[in-house]
C-alpha cells in the first residue's frame, strides 16, 4: 500500500478543504477550452433517461455535487468519508452523507449512474470498492470516473527531485480495471495545465500533499502539463 490509498493518510490529507482547493485552485482547460469535470458532467448527463438516481462518492467540497443536482430530473446522494466535506457539500443543498465506497449504505442497483472523480487511487481495496460501484448500480446504468495519468504533472515532480506518481487506478489502467466488470468502456483523454503565479504558488502546491519535493527558484508564471481520463463505463 502507498501512501496515497493509505487511509490515515487520506483522512488527515482531506480533514480540511485547505489541500483539495491549493490543487484545484491551478487547473485551466486543454487548449481547446475543455476541462474534465464539464466532460464528466457531459457524461453523466449523456446517461440520464429521464428521472434518474445519481450517487457520487468521494464528492470533496461538493463542486461537481452542486452541478450534477441541478441536472433535470436528478435526484443525487453524495458521499465522503470526511465529515468536514459533507458538511460542506450538504451546505450546497445536496443531500451529502457520510460512508466509505467500500461500504456503501444503499440497496441493490439503486442508482441509474455513479460518479466518482479523481478518489479511486485513494481507496484501500479497489476490487471491494468497484465491487460496490456494481452493486449499488442498476443493470445497464453508467459508471463516470476521472483519474490522472502516470505522467501527470511529471515535469513539476521530477523537477521538484521526485519521480512520476503511478497510482492502482490511472489513466494507464482503469480502461482494464472497468472492463473486469462493464462491458462497454470509453474514455476521454485530456491534456489539461496547471499554471502557477509564481515558485511559491508551486512550492505551495506540492506542499499540499506529502513528499511533494524541493522545486528551485524560478522567476515569474510557469505552467506544467497534467494528463487526464473521463472512463465513461456500462
Ligand atoms: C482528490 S479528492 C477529490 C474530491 C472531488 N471528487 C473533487 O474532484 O474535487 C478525493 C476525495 O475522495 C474522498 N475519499 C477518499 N477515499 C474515500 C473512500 N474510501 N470513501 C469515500 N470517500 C473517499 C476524500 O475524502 C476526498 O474528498
Amino acid at each position: 500500500m502507498s501512501q496515497l490509498n493509505d487511509p490515515d493518510y487520506v483522512r488527515e490529507q482531506y480533514a480540511t478543504e485547505t489541500n483539495l482547493e491549493t490543487r484545484r485552485a491551478v487547473w485551466q482547460p486543454t487548449a481547446d477550452g475543455l476541462d474534465p469535470a464539464t466532460e464528466a458532467l457531459r457524461a453523466i448527463d449523456r446517461a440520464l433517461v429521464g428521472d434518474a438516481h445519481v450517487l457520487e462518492v468521494g464528492c470533496g467540497t461538493g463542486v461537481m455535487a452542486e452541478q450534477i443536482n441541478a441536472l433535470p430530473g436528478v435526484t443525487l446522494v453524495a458521499v465522503d468519508f470526511s465529515a468536514r466535506f459533507v458538511e460542506m457539500t450538504a451546505a450546497r443543498g445536496v443531500d451529502a452523507r457520510e460512508a466509505d465506497i467500500c461500504y456503501l449504505p444503499f440497496e441493490d442497483a439503486s442508482f441509474d449512474v455513479v460518479f466518482a472523480g479523481w478518489m479511486l487511487y485513494h481507496v484501500r481495496d479497489l476490487e471491494r470498492a468497484l465491487n460496490e460501484v456494481r452493486r449499488v448500480l442498476r443493470p445497464g446504468g453508467t459508471f463516470v470516473a476521472v483519474t490522472n495519468g502516470n505522467d501527470h504533472l511529471a515535469e513539476l515532480r521530477i523537477e521538484a527531485g521526485k519521480t512520476r506518481e503511478i497510482t492502482q487506478f490511472s489513466s494507464e489502467t482503469g480502461e482494464s480495471v472497468l472492463r473486469r466488470r462493464f462491458a462497454d468502456v470509453r474514455r476521454h483523454d485530456l491534456e489539461t495545465r496547471a499554471v502557477f503565479g509564481d515558485h511559491a504558488a508551486a512550492q505551495a502546491y506540492l506542499d499540499s500533499a506529502p513528499n511533494g519535493g524541493e522545486l528551485p527558484f524560478f522567476e515569474g508564471e510557469r505552467e506544467y502539463a497534467g494528463h487526464v481520463t473521463v472512463f465513461e463505463a456500462r
